[in-house]
């Protein structure tokens, strides 16, 4: 199958992860640009190495591509596929609202229905996969926060077709890094908590501040009462909005 962009979906009725697939690809000499596509997969892959529950019924697709710049380049692609997933809900269902929780979260309501996990998968040129996994029909069970999804009424595939449309123009936009201060803006503009007070946990310290918004290598900038800017790299943080828009909608 081939997108109206041009890009090529390989399907799957079920895989591992179609990260892995991506990564395996790129390791026989693929360096896209193509999509993964699987209904079912038995090994899904989140952040932090958790796992990603993934039943048929939801999208799961990786895009698998390559860039001219270097790994630091790369870390900001996870704000280009956040901002692509949040033009794909804002296409198909705008009044869904939805919001970005740093780094690449889309949430709708507070609740989590999307995932986006970019690695780098090869080099020479730098290969890039993004895997998207988007709740359609349904939401999984026992996760410790809030998710949703967003309507069985929507196909699958046209699904992934908006998203790779949305994901082609952001990627363009985004030119390598030249373009990253407009993804910069067009990210700050739809993410939860800026300028409001937020918390990082950083191994056993807790940092408390108002959060800035985004560094150049995609680090969350929070600003400490006495107004030291610290970088947020990775790990949980937990932001006041996001808490208070729970409380109301729990
Ligand atoms: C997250 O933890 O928020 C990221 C989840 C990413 C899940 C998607 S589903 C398609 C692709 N294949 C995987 O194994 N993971 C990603």
């Amino acid at each position: 199958m081939i997108l109206e962009t041009g890009h090529p979906v390989r399907h799957f009725d079920r895989i591992d992860s179609t990260n892995l697939e991506a990564r395996r690809l790129s390791e026989a000499g693929e360096s896209g640009p193509l999509w993964l596509w699987a209904d079912e997969q038995t090994l899904g892959r989140g952040r932090l190495g958790r796992n990603w529950v993934s039943a048929p019924g939801n999208l799961y697709a990786t895009f698998l591509f390559s860039i001219g710049a270097g790994a630091e380049a790369a870390a900001q692609v996870s704000f280009v596929a956040a901002l692509a997933v949040h033009d794909t809900v804002m296409a198909l269902r705008p009044a869904l609202a939805p919001q970005i929780k740093w780094p690449n979260d889309v949430l709708i309501g507070g609740a989590k229905f999307c995932g986006v996990l970019p690695e780098v998968v090869g080099n020479m040129p730098l290969r890039i996969a993004i895997g998207c996994g988007l709740n359609i029909g349904h939401a999984p069970e026992g996760t410790p926060y809030p998710v949703t999804a967003l309507g069985q009424d929507l196909a699958i595939d046209r699904v992934l077709a908006e998203l790779d449309r949305a994901l082609s123009l952001r990627i363009a936009q985004w030119d390598e890094g030249r373009g990253f201060a407009a993804i910069r803006s067009a990210w700050s503009s739809r993410a939860l908590g800026v300028g409001g007070s937020a918390s990082a946990t950083l191994g056993t310290r807790q940092l408390t501040g108002i959060f800035r918004g985004l560094a150049d290598d995609g680090a969350l900038v929070l600003e400490q009462a006495d107004g030291t800017l610290s970088p947020i790299h990775a790990g949980e943080v937990h932001f006041a909005e996001l808490e208070e828009l729970r409380r109301k909608t729990r």
